[in-house]
């Protein structure tokens, strides 16, 4: 971790500022160490260079066997496509202008595909995630100056309120217990004036997979290592997904990702199929919950359920 971020943290059990205690430093980069808050005495640790606010990765181990299988996998610069660039707008919509020299949260960040993004519009990123992708964000982009990336739950953030120009969410408060509690935590660490967009699944769109949702009472109780082999099986499935008439039947009763690529086809899949919590919505629900947390100019965005909105 770099010294400059614990500017911007407070402790989780108490609110207290921090002191960091270095243990071992290369050259900017605090490698190891201890975080100490003033106020309550509360430790956390700084491990391989990332400070670690949870003791384990809980309930997403799923993830982090996924994303450390795939560190690169969907990181637009490894790719050489624009995938997750044009994906970053679709969903949370933000722009140049909302991030240049900004302060931005990126709520579950993976391996950092739409950090990525953030960083190349300018703006000073924190990544935070509960699983063990942090190691393969940390790899990824880690080294870059304006890049934090923390081991942390939604549910206990460790940051000072108010501090953020801009937080988006993509694909992560769905595979929380409670996708609203979870979004709920969010807009008080935003800036007056600053933004806030997140995308969650659709209920409308989950509908013609309705059959994963039986299959996810047995996979999600597999051992994770095993189901990430049986999704090898959206591989060559992909091809019965191109038949004419009968591919609806087929998505139907095996619902697979059909993506080109055969590496995102199988951790897609998984992706489906292993997470403990997963949660549909509607726009109008979410929509809801912005107007709630007191945020204006709420918008819903050009793929649902995206919807930003603003604090003033
Ligand atoms: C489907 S992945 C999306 C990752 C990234 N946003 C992307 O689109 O590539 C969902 C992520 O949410 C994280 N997550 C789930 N519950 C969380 C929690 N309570 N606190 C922090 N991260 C959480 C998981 O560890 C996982 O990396
Ligand atoms: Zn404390």
């Amino acid at each position: 971790m770099k010294e400059r971020l614990v500017q911007w943290l407070a402790c989780p059990e108490c609110g207290g500022n921090f002191t960091l205690e270095v243990t071992e430093r290369v050259s900017d980069e605090v490698k190891s160490g201890e975080l100490r808050c003033s106020r309550g005495g509360h430790r956390f640790p700084v491990m391989r260079s990332i400070p670690r606010f949870v003791e384990s990765d809980q309930y997403v181990g799923n993830f982090s066997l996924e994303w450390l299988r795939n560190r690169t996998t969907q990181i637009d610069s490894h790719t050489k496509r624009d995938d997750s660039e044009v994906t970053f707008r679709q969903k949370c919509g933000f722009r140049r202008a909302d991030l240049d020299g900004k302060l931005v949260l990126d709520v579950g960040v993976g391996t950092g595909r739409f950090l990525e993004i953030a960083k190349k519009c300018g703006g000073e990123v924190i990544g935070i995630d509960l699983s063990y992708a942090v190691e393969a964000a940390f790899a990824n982009f880690g080294k870059n100056p304006k890049v934090h990336i923390i081991q942390a739950d939604i549910f206990r953030l460790p940051f000072k309120p108010e501090i953020f120009d801009a937080i988006y969410s993509i694909g992560v408060l769905h595979h929380t217990p409670n996708t609203k509690e979870a979004f709920l935590r969010l807009p008080r660490l935003l800036k007056k004036q600053g933004k806030i967009a997140i995308w969650v699944y659709d209920y409308y769109s989950h509908l013609p997979i309705i059959m994963s949702r039986y299959y996810r009472r047995i996979t999600t109780r597999l051992p994770k290592r095993l189901l990430y082999y049986l999704c090898y099986i959206a591989i060559p499935y992909y091809y019965l997904l191109k038949v004419p008439f009968l591919r609806h039947i087929f998505r139907a009763i095996l619902p697979t990702a059909p993506w080109p690529d055969w590496r995102w086809r199988v951790l897609d899949t998984f992706d489906w199929y292993s997470p403990k919590y997963q949660w549909w919505h509607t726009d109008h629900e979410v929509f809801a919950w912005f107007e709630e947390a007191g945020l204006k100019n709420v918008r819903v965005l050009e793929l649902p359920v995206a919807i930003s909105g603003e604090k003033v």
